[in-house]
């Protein structure tokens, strides 16, 4: 079968490598849709410290399963469509055992710490396919685990109706995160440096956009908010600017969820942390009940994230999406391949 491999840094190709074989545990799925992810562009540029070459990137992924042990107690049965829950995790250290399973200490996702699933067939636990309901595409199939993680941002920070959550970042995930917000009946603030982004989001139904570099985008917030500042953050650009600014803009007693990963440690006004008594909370990836509750919000409209794919190619032109996704990461919000 073919799969997408970065054998080094700028090197991606489609090679042919040995289709798996199901095993105790484990089904064979026959990949159907693969969006690509920020992690996949980072291990092409050679920028992410987790990933060992050659790798076969990707763990955006949704197709059908075509082998799995018959009875098995998840109830996964061939010809089931599902999405790939990516993160492989060791079921018996202490956050697993709190039901943490995102938090493993040895967490591995596909196509950074092991393998990934940008192949025409892939074996994955049982444990992790999750089951999509009757009638969704194979696009909004893509994209239910991107959503995963904006569900759990805004679950860490306990956003909740008629809340103000400014979004700091509007990529693939700051989008979703104002998606979700709308869906939950909160209100949604998007704040990014790119116009065009902003756009986009008021497209999606996302009435309050800030600019900062256009704007004071404290004195934009509090407008916004009556004074108040932003109940919830999220904070999904992950550049030092935006840590920052994600204390700024939110309000006294303020919860915030950073989701953005920095590449370097950056410096913060931590006494601004104490003043306003704020909480801040990691956030990443998502749990089994997030990838359920992602599926169904897509399944029932109410989060309409396949809106977010830009570009759609189909598996051979996975390389070439990957590069240009590189070279120009401000034209594409996110690319899908569909395998016909
Ligand atoms: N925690 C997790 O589990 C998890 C999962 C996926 C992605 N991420 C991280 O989330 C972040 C967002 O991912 P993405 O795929 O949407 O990335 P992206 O690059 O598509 O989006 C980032 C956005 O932030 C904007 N931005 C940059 N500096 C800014 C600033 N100072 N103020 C406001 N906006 C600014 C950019 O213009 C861009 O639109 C990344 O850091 C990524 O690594 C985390
Ligand atoms: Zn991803
Ligand atoms: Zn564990």
């Amino acid at each position: 079968m073919k799969a997408i491999r970065i054998d080094a840094p700028f090197m991606i190709g489609a090679v042919e490598i040995d289709a798996p074989i199901a095993a105790a545990g484990r089904a064979v799925v026959e990949v159907k849709a693969m969006g690509v992810c920020g992690s996949d562009v980072h291990a092409y540029a050679g920028k992410s410290p987790n990933v060992s070459y050659p790798v076969i990137i990707g763990h955006e992924t949704a197709g059908v399963v075509v082998d799995v042990e018959a009875g098995n107690e998840f109830g996964v049965q061939k010809g089931d469509r599902v999405v790939l829950d990516p993160y492989l995790y060791c079921g018996v250290c202490y956050p697993c055992s709190q039901g943490k399973t995102n938090c493993c200490e040895s967490l591995k996702c596909l196509g950074v710490q092991t393998d990934g699933s940008m192949s025409e067939y892939v074996a994955h636990p049982v444990a992790q396919l999750v089951k999509a309901p009757r009638g969704m595409s194979w696009e909004s199939l893509a994209v239910v685990e991107p959503l995963v993680i904006a569900l759990h941002a805004l679950h860490r920070c306990g956003a909740k109706s008629g809340e103000h959550i400014a979004v700091i970042g509007a990529g693939a995930i700051g989008m979703l995160v104002g998606m979700a917000a709308l869906a939950y009946e909160a209100i949604p603030i998007l704040i990014d440096i790119v116009d065009e982004r902003l756009e986009t989001a008021r497209k999606f139904g996302i009435r309050h956009v800030v600019n900062p570099s256009s704007a004071d985008a404290v004195r934009e917030v509090r407008a916004i908010t009556g004074g108040r500042m932003a109940e919830c953050v999220v904070e999904a650009s992950g550049s030092p600017a935006g840590v920052r600014s994600a204390l700024h803009c939110a309000a006294y007693t303020g919860r915030i969820a950073l989701t953005g990963w920095p590449n370097k440690e950056i410096e913060l006004p931590t006494a601004l942390i104490t003043r306003k008594e704020l909480c801040v909370y990691g956030s990443r990836t998502g749990v089994r009940s997030e990838f359920v509750e992602s599926m169904d919000l897509i399944a029932s409209g109410d989060v309409p994230a396949e809106n977010i794919i830009s570009r759609v190619v189909d598996f051979e032109g996975l390389p070439d999406a990957v590069r240009s996704l590189h070279e120009a990461p401000g034209d594409c919000l996110k690319a899908i391949a569909l395998k016909r």
